[in-house]
């Protein structure tokens, strides 16, 4: 006997993406609609919260809609329905969580909350047929930086975490303060090439006590003290040269924390997540490395690395099947701790 499709619509809207993905049996994505608010975001520097919030109202029975009609299915097919509760922008995420409740009690069918962060990590099952729990992650994006043992879907040994900023959130600065602009990843990670790496010594922070943890608020202001000192002296400022350098010092700690970490722990699988898992010179350097180790490197396509609403599908798939169900009282939660429920 055929097994019956478990159909879920997952919603994403944590941040400046307006998103709905149908995922079918966990892996399988018939549609991924991203509704992206980089420029309206663009003319401010950043995300302003309250904008992204009115956003997403405008956008998300469009984003609905619009991932129905690709999948070919209707709101009477589904299963279940994901969506992000936290971490995230408060107003940001509440329409998302709104939306989700207001569909699954109208057709009377399962309400999946889902860690964001989890919804990153489950990114990787899209693409990777073969890969199961257990494996080591490193997720790095605009507001987390973490080093993870997936013990099982949704199960998380939390090794290392950054001290003060995320890895995105320095890049989008660094990018600020060279004149890049909003959003920060992409463009440096694009100077990157035409830059010198060894350019200027950056330094990577390793934290005595906490072998796994990472901090990029030195590295941030370096960067600050050396465009600083230039315009002071006069000195010319090379920003492909800039933005590559302080690139690589990103690189190199996080290569560096997560091949430690799959080391010190006898893991052979390491995956990586998050919009700053997208960035080119970081992808090159963790499959080098890993290639050098025997260590089996997981990554997903760039668009499954930024937020999407297809990861959060994956990963409410799996807690639909551990029996995960909220009720009508779910709310957003803006600082969710990963592992919390
Ligand atoms: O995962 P994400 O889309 O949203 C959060 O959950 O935060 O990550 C966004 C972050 C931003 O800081 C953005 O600058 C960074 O990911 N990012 C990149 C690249 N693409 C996005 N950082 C470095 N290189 C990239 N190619
Ligand atoms: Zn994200």
């Amino acid at each position: 006997m055929e097994e019956k499709e478990i159909l879920i619509l997952a919603i994403e809207s944590s941040c400046d993406e307006t998103a709905a993905s149908v995922v079918k049996n966990g892996r399988c994505i018939l549609s991924n609609v991203i509704s992206s608010q980089i420029a309206l975001h663009t003319l401010y520097g950043g995300v302003v919260p309250e904008l992204a919030s009115r956003k997403h109202i405008e956008k998300i029975n469009q984003v609905i809609e619009a991932a129905l009609c690709e999948a070919n299915v209707t709101l009477d097919d589904l299963d279940a329905i994901g969506v992000t509760y936290g971490p995230g922008l408060v107003g940001a995420l509440l329409v998302g969580v709104a939306e989700a409740k207001a569909i699954a009690y109208a057709k009377k069918i399962p309400l999946v909350g889902v860690h964001h962060i989890e919804g990153h990590v489950s990114a990787n099952y899209i693409e990777h047929p073969d890969l199961e729990p257990p494996f080591l992650c490193e997720i790095i994006s605009g507001g987390h930086t973490h080093l993870v043992i997936v013990k099982d879907y949704g199960e998380f040994d939390i090794l290392g975490r950054t001290r003060d900023d995320a890895a995105g959130e320095a890049f989008d600065k660094v990018a600020r303060a060279i004149g890049l602009g909003y959003p920060g990843g992409p463009k440096i990670d694009r100077l990157s090439k035409e830059g010198n790496p060894s350019a200027i010594a950056f330094p990577r922070a390793h934290i005595e006590d906490a072998p796994y943890d990472f901090s990029f608020s030195g590295l941030k202001s370096a960067v600050l003290n050396y465009l600083n000192k230039c315009h002071m002296t006069g000195e010319q400022i090379v920003e492909a040269d800039v933005a590559a350098s302080f690139q690589q010092a990103v690189v190199d700690v996080l290569v560096d924390n997560a091949i430690r970490a799959a080391k010190d722990y006898g893991i052979d699988r390491l995956a990586i997540a998050g919009g700053v898992a997208s960035n080119q010179g970081l992808r090159t350097a963790m499959e080098a490395a890993c290639q050098k180790e025997g260590i089996r490197f997981y990554r997903p396509s760039p668009v499954f690395c930024t937020d999407n609403a297809a990861m959060i599908g994956v990963a409410a798939y799996y807690e639909y099947l551990k029996g995960t169900r909220h009720g009508w009282d779910l709310n957003a939660v803006p600082n969710l701790r990963l592992g919390e429920r």
